[in-house]
């Protein structure tokens, strides 16, 4: 059997644009004893993966140099089975190669409950897949949000951040955000129901927070670290609680990675500061499912995507994600 598949052809000189890889046809193995075949429905795409075009191999995934197939999150659909675990027409979610029909072994496969089938299957990537477990596992158990909660979530309109933020009010707290452009600001209050939004790009973090939550906070889920922890610091409450996900702001920045000046707040609010790695959680992986689908079902929260439709488009996504043309997750509908 022939497929199409995507290879890099050459090296960026610059950003990476389209036209720096090409679709190839390849032949398609049979599947041995325990494997199956599959065909790929939709492909996520991530920024991270251009820092490994040339790079070395790392923990994040092997360089991707011309010739090579890349490979990100998407959701398949099984066309053959040679494993008792799995038939013809279920779907599940794998790093996938970015190849129309490919050979899968049971293990890379996350597969999709039949009774999610109401479900659209652009949220597997996004709020039910692992930017939705992060949020969730930090916001609802490592932040124990609650109904009373004021709750600040930094890097909002992000893949976690959208996402903490919906779940915050789907638990029904009141939720500020903050984003880096007035387009990310107004997807946060339109679109997302947070109660209030800042760009952090209009003046000191801290008047910022304080302007948008007068009353102060009482849960920070951190996302970029840096100037926005030291302004939650200032505005947390007695016995607040801040989520430390992630640090986007400080990546990359090597020795000259900056903490929290006013830590000495922690003393005089007793305040709580709680990282959290979530491949550490996956006992909680059942509950998430079962929870943020009665969620979609109930219309409290929504997957944030934009859709490239084709296959043969996804060096274009890739290329237009690279330079900002996506909210929310980029993916590409490799049906049409
Ligand atoms: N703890 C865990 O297990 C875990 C798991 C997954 C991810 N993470 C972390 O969670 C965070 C969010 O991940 P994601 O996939 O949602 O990434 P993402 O979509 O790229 O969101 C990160 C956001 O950070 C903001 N940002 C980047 N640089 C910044 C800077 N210098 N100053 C202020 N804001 C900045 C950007 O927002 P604006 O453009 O709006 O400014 C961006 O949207 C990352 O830090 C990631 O490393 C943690």
């Amino acid at each position: 059997m022939e497929t199409l598949e995507v290879q890099l052809d050459s090296y960026p000189d610059g950003s990476v644009e389209a036209r720096n890889f090409r679709i190839s046809s390849a032949s398609v193995p049979e599947p041995g004893p325990g494997e199956v075949l599959v065909h790929l429905r939709r492909l996520g795409l991530n920024a991270g993966l251009a820092n490994r075009i040339g790079g070395p191999d790392t923990d994040y995934g092997p360089g991707i140099h011309p010739g090579d197939v890349p490979a990100s999150d998407g959701v398949i659909e099984v066309i053959h089975s040679r494993n008792a675990a799995f038939k013809a027409g279920d779907l599940a979610v794998r790093k996938s190669p970015w190849r129309g029909v490919d050979v899968a072994t049971a293990d890379e496969l996350r597969i999709i409950s039949a009774v999610d089938s109401d479900i659209p299957l652009e949220s597997h990537l996004t709020i039910l897949g692992h930017v939705g477990f992060t949020a969730y596992t930090g916001m609802v158990h490592v932040g124990g949000v609650q109904a009373t909660d004021t709750v600040f979530v930094s890097g909002a309109a992000g893949g976690v951040g959208s996402c903490a933020v919906q779940f915050a009010k789907a638990i029904g707290a009141s939720v500020v955000g903050s984003a880096g452009t007035a387009e990310k600001v107004h997807l946060l209050t339109q679109e997302l129901s947070a109660d209030a939004a800042f760009n952090h790009h209009d003046g000191p973090a801290a008047e910022l927070l304080r302007g948008a939550a007068p009353d102060g906070i009482n849960l920070f889920y951190d996302n970029v670290g840096g100037e926005q922890l030291e302004a939650a610091l200032e505005v947390l409450r007695f016995r607040g609680r801040a989520v430390i996900c992630g640090a986007a702001s400080q990546y990359g920045k090597g020795g000259d990675r900056r903490g929290p000046a006013n830590y000495t707040r922690l003393i005089y609010q007793e305040l709580t500061l709680r990282g959290f790695t979530v491949t550490a959680h996956e006992d909680l992986r059942g509950e998430f499912e079962a929870r943020v689908t009665q969620w979609l079902r109930e219309g409290k929260v929504h997957s944030v995507h934009t859709v490239v439709d084709g296959f043969s488009h996804i060096p274009d996504a890739f290329a237009s994600l690279l330079s900002g043309g996506n909210t929310g997750r980029m993916m590409v509908d490799c049906d049409s």
